[in-house]
Order: structure tokens, then sequence, then C-alpha cells
């Protein structure tokens, strides 16, 4: 797919407080949906969307992730010498191409928006995508590949929404949407972090996929800490909607935010089902542990 995207990036450096003691020294990200990482579900999301290079911004998991996407030779060398085809497959699949994944560090959790920042150097000056891993998002076309699809035609950036209710508007960033529909595309004047519901200027929400034009990184500069006294990329992009074009797309797919155990297992219910060898089983066995009404 030709594409004028070519770079997404991935912030992995959270703390993920509301996963532990799991996430204590296994990266939340690489928590199994099934049985696959949930970053992996975002990786292939975003090459499925045409996406070419991958930049994780990490913390102090980074050789965790970098292992996961390397080729492992040993690991290669036992299953080819066992014939097993489908592990070969498996493993493979985990595989980015050489030089097509990069490391940012961020040092400390300052928040989204800074993690987002510390891949500036790595981004350039270009459109890039941003996808956060522990929203799993499961939609046909897959989400991604709908916003790359958007952006070719309005330009500027391109967020992805989903309604939420009111009484959730606090959880979220909150679109304003000033816009008619442009085709599925609204047109944003700006977005709120968090907002209380009184003061949410509507119920849809960022939902952690997002194409930015690279002039949110002196946006992003210009920073200082906002809600929950973290550095917002709901703030820079705020500040850049007034200016620029920027659109939302609603997403009609699945959702589910595998950064809490909720979430997660929702998730894994919700794959399991999708795959012929387990749906019989998984079904069986949620009527056994399913009380009677
Ligand atoms: P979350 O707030 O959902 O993740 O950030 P968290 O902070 O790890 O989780 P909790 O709230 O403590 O349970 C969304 C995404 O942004 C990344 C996270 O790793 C996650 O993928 N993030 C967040 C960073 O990379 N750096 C930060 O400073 C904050």
């Amino acid at each position: 797919m030709a594409t004028s995207v070519r770079k997404a990036v991935l912030p992995v450096a959270g703390m993920g407080t509301r996963f532990l003691p799991a996430s204590k020294a296994v990266p939340k990200v690489m928590l199994p949906v099934v049985d696959k990482p949930l970053i992996q579900y975002a990786v292939e999301e975003a090459r499925a969307a045409g996406i070419e290079e991958f930049i994780f911004v990490t913390g102090r998991d980074e050789a965790t992730i970098k292992d996961h996407f390397e080729r492992d030779e040993a690991l290669y060398a036992y299953l080819a010498a066992r014939g097993d085809d489908e592990s070969l497959a498996a493993t493979a699949s985990a595989v980015l191409a050489p030089g097509t994944a990069a490391f940012a560090r961020q040092e400390k959790p300052l928040g989204l928006g800074h993690a987002v920042f510390c891949a500036r150097d790595l981004v350039g000056d270009e459109p890039f995508a941003v996808l956060l891993p522990d929203e799993l998002l499961l939609g046909d076309p897959p989400c991604l590949a709908e916003l790359v699809e958007v952006h070719g035609r309005t330009g500027g950036s391109v967020v992805a929404l989903a309604e939420v209710p009111q009484a959730e508007t606090g959880r979220y960033g909150i679109a304003e949407v000033t816009g008619e529909d442009e085709g599925e595309a609204l047109a944003l004047g700006g977005m709120v972090e968090k907002p209380d519901p009184p003061r949410a200027p509507s119920r849809l929400a960022l939902i952690g996929r997002y194409i930015l034009q690279p002039g949110v990184f002196t946006w992003l500069a210009a920073q200082v800490p906002g809600a929950g006294g973290e550095i917002q990329l709901t703030d820079a992009m705020a500040a850049m909607a007034q200016e620029e074009r920027f659109h939302g797309v609603r997403f009609n797919g699945r959702r589910f935010d595998c950064g809490s155990p909720m979430g997660a297992i929702q998730a894994t219910i919700a794959c399991a089902m999708e795959r012929p060898e387990l749906r019989q089983e998984l079904l069986s066995f949620l009527r056994e542990v399913t009380p009677s009404s």
C-alpha cells in the first residue's frame, strides 16, 4: 500500500500500575492476549496500514521488547531441527526486518506527550502514526488503516474516536467537534484531557490511534505538565487543532483497554472466540463456570 505515513511511534514506557504485580518485571505490553503479546497486535495493525518503521519509546523494559521482535537463531535452529513449521511460522510473525525497529528512551514516565516527544529525532520532519498498544482495537478495516486512508484525503492530523458514556469522560481525552461530517471525518477544533462530565465538549473519546504532523513536536516542547501532573499529548494536540487541519474518525470496531485486567480478560475471550481451534472448548468452559439463572 502506498502511503505518506511511513513511521509509527509506540510508547511503552509507562509504569503499568493497573497491572501490578504482573507488570513489575514483565512489561505490560508483553502480557499475552491468547498467545501473542499485546504489543504485537499493535505492530500488526501498523503493518496492515503500510507502516515501514516502528519506533518504540521504552523505559526500563527495552531489552524484552527488542528481544521479542528480533530473530532468535537458537530458537529457530531448535524448531527447524524438529521440523515444527507451525511454531516456526509463529516466531517468524514476531520478527521485524533488520533496520525497521528503532528505540527511543524515556528516562522517566513524565507522560504520554513526553514519550512521543522522545521520538522526535527518529521521526524527523514527516507525518507519523502513534499507537497506544494497550488499547487493543479489532476492526475491519483495522483502525490505523482507516486513519491513513482519511489522512490521504484530508491531510493535517487525524485521530480515532469512539463514543463513551457521559459519566466516563474523565477517563479520556475528549474531542471538540466543530465541523460537519466530511465523509467519515469530523473536523475538530480542539480536545480536552480527562474533563469532568459537565465540562466535556462531546462524548467522543480519543482511543489511542493518531496520525500527527511533525509540528506537534514544537507544541510538545512548549508543554507544561497538565492533568495528573503529566505532559499530555492531548494538550499539544488541542493547541495544534486551533491552528491546523485536524480531523477525527469514528472507529466502529471493538475496543479493549488491555491496560486493565478486565479489558485484558475480555480481549482474551473475544480473540479466542475467533480461533476455530479454541472456540468450542472455550464456550463449554464458559457455560461450566457461568451459574445458571
Ligand atoms: P497509560 O496511562 O495507559 O499507561 O498510558 P501506564 O501509565 O503504563 O498505565 P497505568 O495507568 O500506570 O496502569 C498509555 C500508553 O502510554 C505509555 C504507556 O506505556 C502506554 O502504552 N506511556 C505513558 C509512556 O510511554 N510514557 C509515559 O510517561 C506515560
